[in-house]
């Protein structure tokens, strides 16, 4: 089928490229002439497990192709997704003027009937507002041309995205237009083969399922994090509580491990959204009030059991960071917590000596030349010199470090570590004091 994505971030490149993939024809179109040269020259601005071989390898086919002619995309597509940014306002809200943009521009030079697929996550009737916007161009215009708006929201992981993309667990489509399903069902015939994973729903509940699901997985990320609070004071582990409600397959394993909050691009925007939304149909989300508390306080705990350490006053200290991206296999620093930690530190007077195996361009970006930032090729280099170390992000090259010389370098050998990536009795066998997230702390060797 012939397909247009508007919009080259995450959500667009990686659907485009997969749909790509599995043989349809498919235009992406963003305004960022870089980033649309960067592509059409095969480089992929982002770090994204096996993203960058499906991007080179269907555009050699020719079934995919970057431009930033929105003339040249809407005649291409039959579907046309939008799948460009919805930054959160000052207020919280998610700032729709990318989304009603595009909608504008499809409306501009549409010519025939469209079917235009949200996948941008935005709150409950946007797609009635995208419909507006369309209709009231199409008006001006005096062109009367059919179209659909459909709502098909993206639940793909950074790091996973490709994966996540070829073999979704559900395919949500909100439509009341059963030639518009017939349509998307046709589109994703080949990633639905096996069992039926579509799930078609009315608009709205398509848009706020989106919403539900990251919410849901939000909150027990904050509830887990407040039982570790609760296991900490009461000398509890939280890693055995965590194993022991696991095992109820109504709770699951997944989602619930303790650390230093969550971050990235989706789950703190779309909370705050998602209350947003609630306040604005008067209706107080208490649930999700907590949810989002517990995790600006999850996200100041590391910092401050460091300077609680240093007895209140760490100016002077050098802290060891391992891990700047907001989670493994990304380069994406979008609300990560080690950005809370690395701004608490400065705030207090200490240095930082900071390692991550692929967010370093992205953290030069971000903090630019510093006195108190030293960025280190190696986890090892950023050992040297340091008093402490704090572990953020759970890479797997952090898992299983050289503890002798860990404890040789760091001159008071204490690892704080957010992610609970050791066991305590380990790092007391060699001489290192830790401190993790729900479990008792071990004093370094005299
Ligand atoms: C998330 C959703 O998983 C995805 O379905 C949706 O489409 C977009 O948002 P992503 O933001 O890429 O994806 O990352 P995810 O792996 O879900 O992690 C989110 C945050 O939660 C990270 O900061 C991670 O460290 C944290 N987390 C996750 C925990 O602290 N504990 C956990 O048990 C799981």
């Amino acid at each position: 089928m012939k397909v247009t994505v508007f919009g080259t971030g995450y959500v667009g490149l990686v659907q485009g490229a997969v749909l790509a993939d599995v043989g349809h024809d498919v235009v992406c179109v963003d305004i960022d002439a870089a980033k649309v040269a960067a592509l059409q020259a095969g480089r992929v601005p982002i770090h994204e497990p096996g993203l960058a071989p499906i991007v080179q390898a269907n555009q050699a086919a020719g079934r995919l192709r970057f431009t930033t002619g929105a003339a040249e995309g809407v005649a291409h597509g039959e579907l046309i997704f939008l799948a460009v940014g919805t930054p959160p306002d000052e207020d919280g809200s998610a700032d729709l003027q990318h989304v009603l943009a595009v909608a504008r521009t499809i409306a501009t030079h549409m010519a025939a009937p469209k079917t235009i697929v949200n996948k941008s996550t935005v709150p409950v009737g946007t797609a009635d507002q995208v419909a507006e916007a369309v209709r009231a161009v199409l008006q001006q215009r005096g062109a009367p041309i059919a179209f659909e708006v459909v709502s098909n929201p993206e639940f793909l992981k950074e790091g996973a995205a490709v994966a996540d993309c070829k073999r979704p667990d559900r395919i949500v489509i909100g439509t009341g237009s059963a030639a518009a399903e017939a349509q998307l069902r046709e589109l994703y015939a080949p990633f639905n083969r096996n069992h039926d994973k579509i799930v078609v729903m009315d608009v709205k509940s398509a848009e706020l399922t989106k919403y539900a699901a990251n919410a849901m997985l939000a909150t027990k990320i904050s509830f887990i994090n407040e039982i570790a609070n609760l296991a900490e004071r009461l000398g509890a582990d939280i890693e055995a509580v965590r194993r022991g409600i696991g095992s109820d397959p109504r709770i699951g394993y997944h989602f619930i491990y303790p650390g230093v909050g969550y971050g990235g691009s989706c789950f703190p925007k779309d909370v705050k959204a998602l209350i947003h939304t609630a306040k604005g149909v008067g209706f107080t989300p208490d649930v999700l009030l907590a949810v989002e508390q517990r995790n600006g306080a999850q996200r100041r705990v590391l910092a401050e059991r460091i300077v609680a350490h240093y007895g209140g006053d760490v100016r002077g200290k050098t802290v060891a960071v391992w891990g700047l991206a907001f989670k493994p296999e990304t380069d994406d620093m979008r609300e990560a917590p080690s950005r809370a930690l690395l701004q608490a530190l400065w705030a207090a007077g200490a240095q930082v000596r900071a390692h991550d195996p692929v967010a370093m361009d992205e953290a030069r970006r971000l903090f630019g030349e510093r006195d108190d930032l030293v960025l280190c090729d190696t986890p090892l280099e950023a050992l040297q010199g340091a008093d402490c170390l704090a572990i953020v992000t759970e890479w797997k090259i952090f898992r299983v470090p050289d503890f002798d010389q860990m404890a040789r370098l760091l001159k008071d050998r204490m690892v704080f570590d957010g992610r609970n990536l050791y066991e305590p009795a380990v790092l007391a066998r060699h001489g290192l004091g830790y401190e993790s997230i729900g479990r008792p702390g071990v004093a370094p060797a005299p």
